[in-house]
C-alpha cells in the first residue's frame, strides 16, 4: 500500500481487484498472477506510471516491455488507426489467446509511449488467460504493461511470495493468485516479416509444435504454411540475427543468487570428456565447499538415471526439487524458476539442473536454464 507494505489477498476477492485497478488507474505498480508468471503491472498508455517498472525492476530502458490487454477491442485501440491484422495473427490468436503468446505488432507511439516500446516500431501485445489478470486489466480498463515481476537479471517469479521476497517495498500491491500454471513467460512471435514466415524471438509456454500444428489444421494449402523459424543447436536465422529482436534476451538473465551448474547427458562436442557423477561431485566439494557439509539443489526429472547415482553420493546433503517425468517437459517448465527460487531462498550452496530435450516446453526450458547457469558440465551417465 502506500506505505509501501504490500498487501497479499489469498483471495481473488473483488475487492482486492478494485483496489488493484484503481492503483493502477493513479499510475501506480500492481504485481498479479499471470498463467505464465507474475508481471509488475503499469498502465501502458501512460509513460510516467510505466517509468515505475523500470525503476522497480533496474530494467535497462532499451528493453520494451509486453503490453496486456482483456479484449480484442483494446487489442485495436493500440495499434495504427485502421489497421488490419494479419490473417497469420488471425490464426495464432484463435488458437492460443488468451494465452501464452506475445505478438508483434506495428507501434503506434501516439497510443503506447515510446518508453513501453523502447523506441521499437513494433509493439508486443498479448492476452493473458489467468482470470486475475484479465479480470484487472478489464476493470482498470487500460493495457497493462508488465514485465515478469523480478529485479533484472533474477528468475521469473512463479509465486506471490517470490515477488514479496523480491520486490518488497517496491511495489504497491501484490495480488495473490496462487503458483503459474505454466511457469515460463510467454512465447514471443514475429509474424510482420515479408516472407510470411513466423520467427520465435523467445521461445515459451506456446511451443513450435504447437503453433505448426494449429497453422496445419487452419490452412488448407499445404505449400502456404508459413515456416516457423527459432534459433536451436542446429539452426540460426539472418533476419533474426540482424534485427534488434528481442533486447532482453541478450542480458544476463533468470540467475539465482547462488550459481547454478547445467549437468548435460547428451553427447558432448569430441573435445570435452564427460566425467562420472562421481568424479564431478568430488570436485565440487574439493574446489566449492567451505569446511562445512555442502547443501546442493537437484533438479532432475524424477525417472532420469542421474537421480540415483547423484544421491548415492554422501558426501554433501541433497535437496532435491524434481521436474516431473522426462516424458513431461511442461512440469519441467512449469517447476524450473519455482526451483530456482524456491532452492535459493532455501539456502543451498549450489543448484544443479539437468538438461532435458529441446522438444515441446523443453526449447523454452533449455532456453531459460542455459542463460541461468554459469558452467555447464558433461556427465557421463553410463558411469557410477
Ligand atoms: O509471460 C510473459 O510474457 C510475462 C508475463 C508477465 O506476461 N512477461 C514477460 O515480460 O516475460 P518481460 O518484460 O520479462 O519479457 C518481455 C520480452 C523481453 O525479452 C523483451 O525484450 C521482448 O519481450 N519484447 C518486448 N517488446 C518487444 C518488441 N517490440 N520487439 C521485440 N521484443 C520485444
Ligand atoms: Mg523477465
Amino acid at each position: 500500500d502506500a506505505a509501501g507494505k504490500p498487501v497479499i489477498s489469498s483471495q481473488e476477492t473483488s475487492a482486492a481487484l478494485l483496489r488493484a485497478a484503481r492503483l493502477l488507474n493513479d499510475n501506480e505498480t500492481v504485481a498479479f498472477p499471470t498463467e505464465t508468471v507474475y508481471g509488475l503491472g503499469a498502465d501502458a498508455l501512460d509513460a510516467a506510471a510505466s517509468s515505475k517498472i523500470f525503476a522497480a525492476k533496474g530494467r535497462p530502458p532499451d528493453n520494451p516491455l509486453i503490453a496486456h490487454v482483456s479484449s480484442r477491442e483494446m487489442l485495436q485501440r493500440l495499434l495504427p488507426v485502421a489497421y488490419t491484422i494479419p490473417p497469420i495473427y488471425e490464426i495464432l490468436m484463435r488458437h492460443f489467446w488468451p494465452g501464452p503468446l506475445t505478438l508483434l505488432f506495428p507501434s503506434n507511439p501516439d497510443v503506447v509511449p515510446s518508453l513501453v516500446t523502447a523506441n521499437q516500431s513494433t509493439v508486443a501485445i498479448r492476452m493473458p488467460s489467468h482470470p486475475v489478470a484479465r479480470a484487472l486489466i478489464a476493470l482498470a480498463d487500460t493495457a497493462v504493461a508488465a514485465p515478469s515481476a523480478n529485479s533484472s537479471g533474477r528468475p521469473s517469479p512463479t509465486r506471490a511470495e517470490h515477488v514479496l521476497k523480491d520486490m518488497n517495498g517496491k511495489v504497491a500491491l501484490i495480488l495473490d493468485g496462487g503458483p503459474c500454471d505454466v511457469g515460463l513467460e510467454s512465447t514471443v512471435v514475429d509474424g510482420l516479416h515479408d516472407d510470411g514466415n513466423l520467427r520465435v524471438l523467445r521461445p515459451g509456454g506456446v511451443t513450435v509444435e504447437g503453433i505448426e500444428s494449429a497453422l496445419r489444421a487452419e490452412m488448407e494449402d499445404s505449400a502456404a504454411i508459413p515456416r516457423v523459424l527459432v534459433h536451436r543447436r542446429d539452426f540460426r536465422d539472418e533476419a533474426m540475427e540482424r534485427a534488434p529482436t528481442t533486447p532482453g534476451m541478450k542480458y544476463r538473465h533468470y540467475s539465482p543468487t547462488v550459481p547454478v551448474v547445467l549437468l548435460k547427458t547428451s553427447t558432448p562436442s569430441s573435445t570435452t570428456q564427460p566425467q562420472s557423477a562421481q568424479a564431478f561431485l568430488d570436485s565440487v566439494v574439493r574446489e566449492r565447499s567451505s569446511g562445512k557439509r555442502m547443501r546442493i539443489g537437484l533438479m532432475v526429472p524424477s525417472d532420469s538415471p542421474l537421480l540415483a547415482k547423484m544421491t548415492a553420493f554422501d558426501g554433501v546433503e541433497w535437496v532435491p526439487h524434481l521436474l516431473g517425468r522426462l516424458s513431461e517437459p511442461g512440469i519441467s517448465a512449469q517447476r524450473l524458476f519455482d526451483g530456482l527460487l524456491t532452492l535459493d531462498n532455501a539456502g543451498v550452496d549450489l543448484i544443479v539442473v539437468e538438461e532435458i530435450k529441446e522438444e515441446n516446453e523443453g526449447l523454452a526450458f533449455m532456453n531459460r536454464v542455459s542463460k541461468a547457469a554459469g558452467e555447464i558440465i558433461w556427465i557421463d551417465s553410463s558411469q557410477p
